[in-house]
């Protein structure tokens, strides 16, 4: 969508449709109070209405008596409790309401007294809006409208076309990111993410290396060898660098992508095992992330590795009871063929750290339905070695509202996957800590090097039962990609 920022006062707009904020129990509503002199109190009239409560929307019709066709208050409940969340939820709303009115173009207006910090509240009203509006038509007849042009109508002298730009920009990654993800498995084996690497490379600054099987094999990548062995769609070992300062250590962000979890041999229930195409999300938040420092320059060293599989049953399948060597070196034995998330993973982590030398690692992964039973489909599990990087982490989230919580992870949890024919083994057995035990068999390829492990599992997409989000449109919902971006942008 088009978004500009523009000076000109709301009383002189003319657009069909004029939108502001207000906050509940406001007695008018701020910064109009002239266009509802002409408009004969009728907005204060309709405060009472809705009484601003968090989420309404509500429509008057001017009569010509304004250059704007239409006002629309849209409420944002207690001013005492709002955030930038709010204003990213409530935006994301206005854009629906605006798609379904079939307006091609529409203007907020931000009041002079706006309670939260203007640059951060800009970057909430253009995110809702654009990722609000993303649907998933690829394969429909009927195609989404195009999205309207936004206005934001603001009196601030900072740099709000610069801000409106770069969101924008993340904002396009987040929705690169969802469209590779909602790709159905059949469409979207491993070597077809590698294809969208390549082109990724192509179009951006980005160098692009892919691993095919035997190589894999050769490198000692045994864990995503075993898992991708059971398909007829080869697995892949993406790799894409970003070289944006001279002379430092890289970030390494792994990604888990299995374009298809079945289970393979322990293989899963039949119902919602749809869902399973969405087992990719870690490795595509990774391209999308690529994506995104690339087309903001940003000053940092990153490399981006997406171990690809499909997990299947079948005549070359790995089995519960085999074992596995490790890219670390290390000796697994497989007790479930569907906790094969950890086992790429390893390598991938593995490969990161030794062949990269990285200032840390962050990975990414629809890891355990644990996750999803314990915290929901709004905060993914992050659990990590180092407290400076975990720290790190929680400002970035917090400044995304893509919430995030730390699990524990110590000595008795790591005693949990201790095998007793192998190194480790890839379950914890019993029922209890799944996250955590899933988590603990990751810590084994990055050693010392600072490393938060983020379990997404219930945030990559939307969940049935969980409070949703208006800029989380049904299916993949790009989580990660905001979060990394700012995280990458202050480190
Ligand atoms: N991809 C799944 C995790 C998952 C399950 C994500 C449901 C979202 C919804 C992962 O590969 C898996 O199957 N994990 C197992 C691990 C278990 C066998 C130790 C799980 O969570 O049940
Ligand atoms: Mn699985
Ligand atoms: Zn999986």
């Amino acid at each position: 969508m088009k978004v500009r920022s523009e000076k000109s006062s709301p009383t002189k707009k003319k657009t069909a449709l004029l939108c502001t904020f207000v906050y509940e129990r406001s007695k008018s509503v701020a910064g109009l109070n002239k266009i509802d002199s002409k408009l004969g109190g009728l907005l204060k009239a309709s405060l009472k209405e809705t009484e601003g409560k968090i989420g309404t929307l509500n429509i008057i019709h001017t009569q010509n008596k304004i250059p704007a066709q239409r006002v629309l208050l849209a409420g944002l409940g207690e001013k005492e409790k709002i955030n930038h969340d709010t204003i990213r939820t409530v935006s994301g709303k206005i854009a629906q309401k605006v798609r379904e009115l079939g307006i091609s173009e529409y203007a907020i207006f931000i009041p002079p007294d706006f309670g939260l910090d203007i640059i951060p509240s800009i970057k909430a009203i253009v995110e809702g809006s654009e990722l609000a509006l993303y649907s998933f038509d690829k394969y429909k007849k009927e195609k989404n409208k195009k999205s309207p042009d936004l206005s934001i109508l603001i009196e601030h002298s900072g740099n709000i076309e610069d801000t409106i730009k770069r969101t924008q920009k993340i904002c396009q990654s987040v929705i690169f990111t969802r469209d590779i993800a909602n790709l159905p498995p059949n469409d979207c084996p491993p070597e077809q993410l590698a294809k969208f690497a390549k082109l990724l490379a192509s179009q951006f600054k980005l160098k692009c290396t892919v691993i095919s099987k035997n190589e894999i094999r050769q490198k000692g990548c045994g864990g995503i060898a075993a898992v991708g062995g059971g398909s007829k769609n080869e697995p892949k070992l993406i790799i894409l660098e970003y070289n944006g300062k001279r002379g430092e250590r890289p970030v390494v962000v792994v990604g888990k992508a299995v374009t298809f979890d079945t289970g393979g041999i322990s293989i899963k229930p039949s119902e919602k095992m749809d869902e399973m195409k969405f087992d990719k999300c870690g490795g595509c938040a990774v391209l999308g992330i690529m994506r995104t420092i690339s087309a903001l320059n940003l000053p940092v060293n990153v490399v981006g590795i997406i171990p690809a599989v499909e997990n299947m049953p079948g005549g070359e399948a790995y089995r519960p009871g085999d074992i596995i060597k490790l890219y670390n070196g290390k000796t697994a034995e497989i007790l479930n063929t569907d906790a094969e998330g950890r086992l790429i993973l390893a390598d991938a982590l593995a490969y990161g750290k030794k062949n990269y030398s990285p200032k840390c690692i962050i990975d990414f992964a629809t890891l355990t339905g644990a996750c999803i039973v314990a915290l929901g489909a709004n905060v993914a599990g992050i659990i990590g070695n180092d407290d400076k990087l975990i720290s790190k982490i929680k400002q970035a989230a917090e400044k995304t509202d893509e919430q995030v919580w730390q699990l524990p992870i110590d000595d008795d949890y790591m005693e949990m996957i201790k095998s007793e024919v192998a190194d480790i083994k890839n379950t914890g057995g019993g029922k209890g800590a799944g996250t955590i035990t899933g988590a603990a068999f990751l810590a084994h390829s990055v050693d010392n090097v600072p490393w938060v492990h983020f379990d997404i599992a219930g945030t990559a997409w939307t969940q049935q039962g969980t409070k949703e989000k208006s800029y989380n449109p049904k299916g993949a919902t790009g989580y990660g990609v905001r979060l990394l971006t700012e995280f990458l942008s202050n480190s």
